[in-house]
């Protein structure tokens, strides 16, 4: 099936319009571009939900807390259809996939604005040291959902705070939408995909290396605690986290913003051991040289969740120990 593109609210209703009449099954995949695999991988798993697949290219200004984070952000919108057109002609494509790549002034009529707060989900983590993000992220799901009416949105596990953000606010703002969590998609080194993965330089690639790392060595401690039914202590895994990310008497140009145990529900640093049967969130962001801009990479384990577990170990083995030089 060829690419639908639609660049207007017009255009994607009048794309829909067979879908709505019909009463068949929409999924939206919103994105801001410079797709990879990983958005890839979000696509494949909406086209298993739904005959109709909506994925929205969409560079939001409202959830960058600094302006220079937004202008470096990546943008290639012919590679984008390109890499869906290829998508849309191979086994796993969905009945009909549409790509709707609004402007700003379509999104954001009376100008770029913040209409919907992200809540306590949001005020953790990455909420802690990018003011206003969570609100922005809030602000244009709550459009793209307004926009498109799909049954279900898929986003990606990697953001895992924001996947929380989403699902308060469909509650709070009643849209009558799914949310589905996808699985992290990793490169050959075990660094999750991410759009400014584009961005590192060689350094910052090598630094990358030892995010996925650390949050194996979180895995192991919670794994050790539950074999011997211990309870889990956050600082335990806060400090294996710290200790993988910057190895102590190694020094390297890679800054830890937060090396996190928390509830994953509530996204809510733990301050107290949980029992063996609780799950728990690990989760690190940092930022590693980059070309001509520090990047900022976030990735995270949920500990006690053994198919999260098994799938970062898996793509750590298969990564190869770390080399001399990580
Ligand atoms: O995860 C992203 O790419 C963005 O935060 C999203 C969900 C597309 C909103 O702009």
């Amino acid at each position: 099936m060829p690419l639908e593109v639609t660049r207007d609210t017009a255009a994607l209703d009048a794309a829909l319009a067979p879908a709505r009449a019909a009463g068949t099954s929409v999924a939206l995949v919103p994105t801001m571009g410079a797709l990879h695999d990983g958005h890839l991988a979000l696509v494949r798993r909406a086209a298993e939900l739904a005959p109709v697949v909506v994925v929205t290219v969409f560079v939001n200004p409202t959830q960058f807390d600094v302006a220079a984070d937004l202008d470096a952000y990546p943008r290639d919108l012919d590679g984008d259809l390109a890499a869906l057109a290829a998508l849309a002609a191979g086994p796993d494509a969905p009945a009909r996939l549409v790509v709707h790549a609004p402007t700003v002034a379509d999104v954001y009529p009376d100008g770029p604005g913040v209409t919907r707060r992200a809540g306590d989900v949001g005020t953790h983590l990455c909420g802690a040291t990018r003011p206003g993000h969570f609100d922005g992220v809030a602000t244009v799901v709550d459009r793209l959902l307004a926009l498109v009416r799909p049954d279900v949105a898929v986003f990606g596990r990697k953001d895992f705070q924001q996947v929380a953000v989403v699902r308060r606010l469909v509650a709070e703002a009643g849209h009558a939408v799914r949310v589905e969590a996808a699985p992290t998609v990793r490169e050959p080194d075990g660094v999750a995909r991410s759009s400014r993965n584009l961005l590192l330089d060689a350094d910052g690639r090598r630094l990358a290396r030892r995010v996925p790392r650390a949050l194996a060595a979180a895995v192991a401690i919670a794994r050790a605690a539950r074999d011997r039914g211990a309870a889990l202590d956050p600082g335990t895994v806060r400090a294996a986290l710290r200790a993988g990310l910057a190895p102590p008497g190694r020094a390297s140009d890679l800054e830890v913003v937060y090396a996190e145990a928390a509830d994953p529900d509530a996204v809510v640093p733990l301050d107290a051991p949980v029992a063996p049967d609780v799950p728990v969130l690990a989760a690190v962001a940092v930022t590693v040289p980059g070309r001509g801009l520090r990047v900022r990479l976030i990735d995270n384990v949920v500990l006690g969740d053994v198919a999260d577990e098994d799938r970062l170990l898996a793509a750590v083995a298969a990564a190869g120990p770390a080399g001399a030089d990580e």
